[in-house]
């Protein structure tokens, strides 16, 4: 039988308690990899199901919007998986403010929240693992396609997935002499608990999100964890410090 192609590998999924981290899970478990799945209270479901399709998965917690729990998650990282950094780290885990998220309305609560969850989490677990990364690992951000334009409606969340742009950039130029890649991965709108309700929650509202894709439908987390497996193959070597869109062609 021909070996998959991320056999031998360890992925660190942050947020794959459900939905594109769950996908990008199972992706990269169907590719080979051994997993390590993540949700604020661990990913037990998503592990089960891994383990179900004939991968290996170990769940692990940790809240991100502290720094203690980022240090949580990487200990227990670190102790699960033989005192080491993963291969692959795919930031994904991530929060809105919704409906609160204009200039008006959030508070500084809410601003701090999208802030440590979205941005300075991914740094420190970068950070924490700095040492560690082998050569060949590679580091996968979610970012958005709000990232991309001005979106009064979600301020700072889009903000926060700029700001994530720029440090994938400015970590692949620090890393790449390691020969660790760093891409961002920008979805468009898809259906998971963060968009469901509020934004696909009725006939009308779906069939104006598909129609402002070019692709005239609503994004699957699938249409993410692909793009996530790609990067993570061997066939994106010489990719590095770039956004990817996946967003149907919305906006264009
Ligand atoms: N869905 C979209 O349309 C869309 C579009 C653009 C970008 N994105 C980005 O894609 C990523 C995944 O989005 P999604 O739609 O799959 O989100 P989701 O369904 O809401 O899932 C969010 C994941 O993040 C974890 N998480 C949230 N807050 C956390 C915290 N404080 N500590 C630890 N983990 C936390 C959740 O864990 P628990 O289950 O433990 O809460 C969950 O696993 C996010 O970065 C999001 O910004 C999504």
């Amino acid at each position: 039988m021909a070996e998959k192609p991320l056999s031998g590998k360890i992925a660190l999924v942050t947020g794959a308690s459900r939905g594109i981290g769950q996908a990008i899970a199972l992706r990269l478990a169907r590719d080979g990899a051994r997993l390590a799945v993540h949700g604020s209270k661990g990913a037990e479901e998503t592990a089960r199901a891994v383990e179900k399709a004939g991968g290996k998965a170990v769940s692990l917690a940790g809240e991100l919007s502290t720094l203690t729990g980022v240090d949580a998650l990487a200990a227990a990282f670190k102790r699960q998986l033989g005192q080491r950094a993963p291969d692959f780290l795919v930031n994904n885990a991530g929060i809105q403010a919704s409906p609160n998220d204009t200039l008006e309305r959030l508070g500084e609560a809410d601003f701090d929240r999208l802030i440590a969850i979205n941005v300075k989490a991914p740094f420190f677990l970068v950070q924490r693992f700095l040492a560690d990364f082998p050569q060949g690992g590679r580091v996968v951000n979610l970012s958005s396609q709000l990232s991309q334009i001005a979106f009064p409606e979600q301020i700072v969340y889009s903000a926060t997935k700029a700001a994530i742009n720029s440090l994938t950039k400015s970590l692949a130029k620090e890393l790449g002499p390691r020969g660790i890649t760093v891409n961002a991965v920008g979805p468009g709108i898809i259906e998971t608990d963060m968009t469901r309700d509020r934004l696909l929650g009725t006939e009308q509202m779906r069939a104006f999100v598909a129609g402002n894709t070019a692709l005239k439908r609503i994004g699957k987390p699938d249409d993410i964890s692909d793009i996530v497996a790609f990067l993570l193959s061997d066939d994106a070597r010489w990719v590095t410090g770039a956004y990817i869109p996946g967003g149907g062609g919305a906006r264009l």
